[in-house]
C-alpha cells in the first residue's frame, strides 16, 4: 500500500475532535500498513487562498500564456492534486462548521476539482478522472443531523468526491459532541474505526 493522505481541517489543530479521531485512524492504518508513509495536508496551518477570479484565470489560461503569478497558482493546485493521485487512501477529518465543511476544506476542494485534470464533461455528463481509492471521512459535529435527514455536509462531501472519481467512500460519524453523551459518541466512532478492515 502506498501513501495515506491525511487532510486536516479543524481550526483547533491537533486538539480538534476530528484531528484526534484521525490520529486514531492513522494508528489503525499503521498497524495494517507499517511501512506506509502518511502525508499530512494541514489546511489550517498552511491555508489555501479562497477561489477568486485570479485563480480561475490562472487555472484556465493556456500553459504558454501563464504569467509567473498564474504559474504559482497552478503549481499549488498541481501539488494538491498530485497528493491525491499519489495516495493509496485518503482520510479527511471534517468537522461541521455552520452546517457545512470548514471553509479551509472547501478551498482545498476548489483546487482539486479541476476541469480536464480531475473531471471532464462529456455528452453524457461529467466524468471523474481520478483513479478510485478508499476515502475515509471522519465527520464530527456538535448536534445530531444524520437520523433527522438534515445532514448536508457528508452528502456534499460524497458528491464532490464522486464528481472527481472517488466513489469508494466510508463515513465515520461522531455526532452530538456538544450535547450529552459526547464521550459515548467518540468512543463509538473509535470502535467504528477499529472495525474498518484495511
Ligand atoms: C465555528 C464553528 C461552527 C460550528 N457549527 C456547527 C454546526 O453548524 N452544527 C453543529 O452541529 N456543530 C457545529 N459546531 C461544533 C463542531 O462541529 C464540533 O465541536 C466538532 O466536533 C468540531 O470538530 P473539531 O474539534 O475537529 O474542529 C461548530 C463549531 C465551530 C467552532
Amino acid at each position: 500500500m502506498s501513501q495515506l493522505l491525511f487532510v486536516k481541517s479543524s481550526v483547533f489543530g491537533d486538539g480538534g475532535q476530528s484531528s484526534q479521531l484521525a490520529d486514531h485512524f492513522i494508528e489503525h492504518w499503521k498497524a495494517a500498513h507499517s511501512t506506509a508513509e502518511v502525508v499530512v495536508r494541514d489546511l489550517v496551518n498552511q491555508p489555501i487562498a479562497h477561489y477568486d477570479l485570479t485563480a480561475i484565470s490562472a487555472l484556465s489560461a493556456d500553459v504558454e500564456d501563464r504569467t509567473p503569478d498564474q504559474q504559482e497558482i497552478v503549481t499549488l493546485s498541481d501539488t494538491l492534486i498530485g497528493e491525491v493521485q499519489s495516495a493509496g487512501a485518503i482520510v479527511i477529518a471534517a468537522p461541521m462548521y455552520n452546517f457545512a465543511v470548514p471553509s479551509q476544506l472547501k478551498a482545498w476542494f476548489d483546487q482539486i476539482a479541476r476541469n480536464g485534470v480531475t473531471f471532464k464533461y462529456t455528452e453524457n455528463g461529467p466524468v471523474g478522472l481520478l483513479e478510485d481509492k478508499p476515502v475515509y471521512i471522519l465527520a464530527t459535529r456538535g448536534g445530531q443531523y444524520h437520523e433527522a435527514g438534515l445532514d448536508y455536509q457528508v452528502p456534499w462531501l460524497k458528491l464532490i468526491l464522486g464528481f472527481v472519481g472517488l466513489k469508494n467512500v466510508q463515513v465515520i460519524l461522531a455526532e452530538g459532541l456538544n450535547m450529552g453523551g459526547a464521550e459515548q459518541s467518540i468512543q463509538a466512532a473509535r470502535s467504528a474505526i477499529d472495525s474498518i478492515s484495511l
